[in-house]
């Protein structure tokens, strides 16, 4: 693992880089998009980068991680609907490229095997943005998920509805109970994950994730077992980190040709 404690502007600029390289360097690159609002400066950056630096995804494709069960196609807080907004829809993907579980399908197994058939046939995921719950959820993988899951429905816990709230009005009881997600297994297979974490309410599940045992307690601690993980922190996020000095000195002594 690598931390990096920086301000939320130069990690938002730094998982940029690392999305533009792989952009200009691959034919077919697949991407893996995360709601929440922890990638939110990421999307500027690379839409900023699009409109002025003509960094184009139109050769990308692109595989959310999670759905809400329910929510009617056109809810302004459907996953699918918010990556759009996002980013999907400020830059230039080709059609069709940007895939997401159908929170909607009658059957939702089928749908979470289909979606687990596309990750597979577009070759897997080159490089996953991810961000943290408070309760050390990844994706909608909640404490207790089996830390080798697969794309699959799950219950969300009475905490990430009511951080979810904010996202509706405040109001717990329009917040969906059920969503699919793609599992612990499924992320840990994408080639790069870099997950970014901002604010004081994440630090306890940062230093858990870093530092902490690996435990379905806190899923995203099975993190410790890729080989190639970035986490972007800043200072808040990073408070309770016991290697806080560390990573700090690490980076800062990082030689200039190895990127993240
Ligand atoms: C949500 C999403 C996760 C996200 C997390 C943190 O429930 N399903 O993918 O990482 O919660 O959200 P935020 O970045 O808004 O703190």
């Amino acid at each position: 693992m690598e931390v990096v404690i920086a301000d939320d502007q130069t990690l938002a600029m730094l998982a940029a880089d690392a999305i533009e390289r792989l952009l200009r360097t691959e034919a077919a690159p697949v991407l893996g998009l995360a709601t929440g609002s922890s990638p939110l400066r990421i999307y500027d950056e690379l839409t900023r980068r699009h409109e002025q630096d003509g960094l184009s995804f139109s050769h990308a494709q692109a595989f959310m991680l999670d759905e809400y069960v329910g929510l009617a196609a056109d809810h302004p807080e459907r996953y699918r609907n918010v990556i759009e907004t996002e980013i999907g829809s400020r830059v230039d993907f080709g059609p069709g490229a940007v895939h997401g579980p159908d929170g909607l399908a009658e059957d939702l197994d089928a749908a979470s095997a289909d979606y687990e058939r596309a990750i597979a046939e577009a070759g897997g995921i080159d490089l996953q943005i991810l961000g943290i719950g408070t309760d050390g959820h990844v994706a909608f993988n909640e404490p207790g998920s089996s830390l080798s899951s697969r794309t699959r429905v799950k219950t969300l816990t009475e905490q990430t509805r009511v951080d979810n709230a904010r996202f509706f009005d405040g109001d717990l009881e329009q917040v969906p109970t059920l969503c699919l997600t793609q599992g612990m297994g499924t992320i840990m297979e994408a080639g790069h994950l870099m997950l970014v974490a901002t604010g004081a309410n994440k630090a306890e599940a940062v230093h858990q994730m870093v530092e902490g045992p690996i435990s379905a307690m806190w899923p995203a601690t099975v993190l410790q077992m890729h080989r190639h993980v970035t986490i972007l922190v800043d200072d808040a996020a990073a408070s309770r980190l016991q290697l806080g000095d560390y990573y700090r000195h690490a980076y800062a002594n990082k030689p200039e040709w190895q990127n993240l």
